[in-house]
């Protein structure tokens, strides 16, 4: 037996660039892995079969991104079998990529399982095939994501940080949100990635100034310290998925407050996340906000060889 772990993400920022000719939007994004995760459960079997266990029900049909991940590796290999157990913990229509992580964990747990070596080009293939986040989830750490989010740069590890995320409950249609857009996000046809895009990186040096003015939209509360750390983490995608659920704005409001250097939905939502330094006590602004919505939790951001180092369960 093989347990993975697949963790979850957060968009450190999420640009959209316009709408491209095969329906898909042009973006440019920082992803972040961060502790959160959903595990799998790996076995030998003749067939392939899911189950899923946790806190949130998904379902276990051919319609979960895990078996999709399964049955396209296996088709590769002559049809292999195995036995898969999901254990949920990662809210889903919540833009944290729980079940993008599934799949990238699946494949990389069944060619372990299988002894398919199938090495990094041939598990991206396969992973970009299954979903825009999915590739991410074969690196983790900190990367640069841009044209549907899956042409992927890998950027260097950033300073650790303590990361609350919230969800409502209600879950979010990413194709809905996209949907939903505004014309005046959507109508860019110049679809060069880079082109337009801010290159300064999502956080700077601790103690650097920088030269950005206080008022730059975006950055988190204005007090020298907070300012010289913030990391610039706007989504466009905020204001489609806020006008569905009207208590993101409050969390997110909440978050600030609670004195997170940065605050935003992650990816088309429904989670939002707030940053912390690794010392501030989060207990106040937890107990708040899970007054009010179904899951708060306390996590940390990973670092690209954490990640790594985490993917495997050992016994
Ligand atoms: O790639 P994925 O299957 O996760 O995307 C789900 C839906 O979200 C797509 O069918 C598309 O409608 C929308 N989407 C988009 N632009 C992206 C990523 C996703 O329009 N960059």
């Amino acid at each position: 037996m093989i347990a993975v772990r697949a963790h979850a993400k957060i968009n450190l920022g999420l640009k959209v660039q316009g709408l491209r000719e095969d329906g898909y939007h042009e973006i440019n994004t920082t992803l972040q892995s961060i502790d959160l995760h959903d595990e799998l459960r790996l076995e030998p079997a003749p067939e392939l079969t899911l189950r899923v266990e946790g806190d949130y029900p998904v379902p276990a049909d051919s319609s979960n991104l895990a078996m999709r991940a399964a049955a396209a590796l296996s088709a590769r290999h002559g049809s292999r079998g195995a036995r898969i157990l999901l254990i949920k913990r990662i809210p889903p229509g919540s833009g944290l990529g729980g079940g993008s992580s599934d799949a990238a964990a699946t494949l990389m747990g069944l060619d372990r399982l299988w002894e398919t070596r199938s090495g990094p080009e041939a598990l991206y293939d396969i992973a970009r095939t299954l979903g825009s986040d999915v590739p991410f989830f074969l690196y983790g750490g900190t990367c640069l994501g841009v044209g549907r989010g899956d042409d992927l740069f890998p950027l260097p590890d950033l300073p650790e940080r303590q990361v609350l995320v919230v969800w409502t409950g209600v879950g979010l249609s990413t194709k809905e949100v996209y949907a939903g857009l505004p014309e005046s996000l959507t109508h860019g046809r110049n679809l060069s990635s880079m082109r337009g895009f801010n290159p300064v990186p999502a956080f700077r040096a601790p103690g650097d100034p920088g030269t950005f003015p206080g008022s730059f939209p975006g950055w988190g509360p204005a007090d020298a310290r907070s300012l010289a750390e913030a990391p610039r983490v706007d989504n466009d995608l905020e204001e489609a998925s806020f006008a569905r659920i009207p208590q993101l704005r409050w969390i997110k409001e909440r978050l600030l407050e609670g004195g997170a250097v940065a605050a935003a939905m992650s990816g088309s939502g429904s989670a939002v996340f707030g940053l912390y330094p690794l010392d501030e006590d989060l207990e106040g602004i937890r107990t708040t906000l899970e007054r009010e919505v179904l899951s708060v939790f306390v996590c940390r951001t990973l670092s690209r060889e954490a990640y790594g180092n985490r993917l495997l369960v050992l016994p």
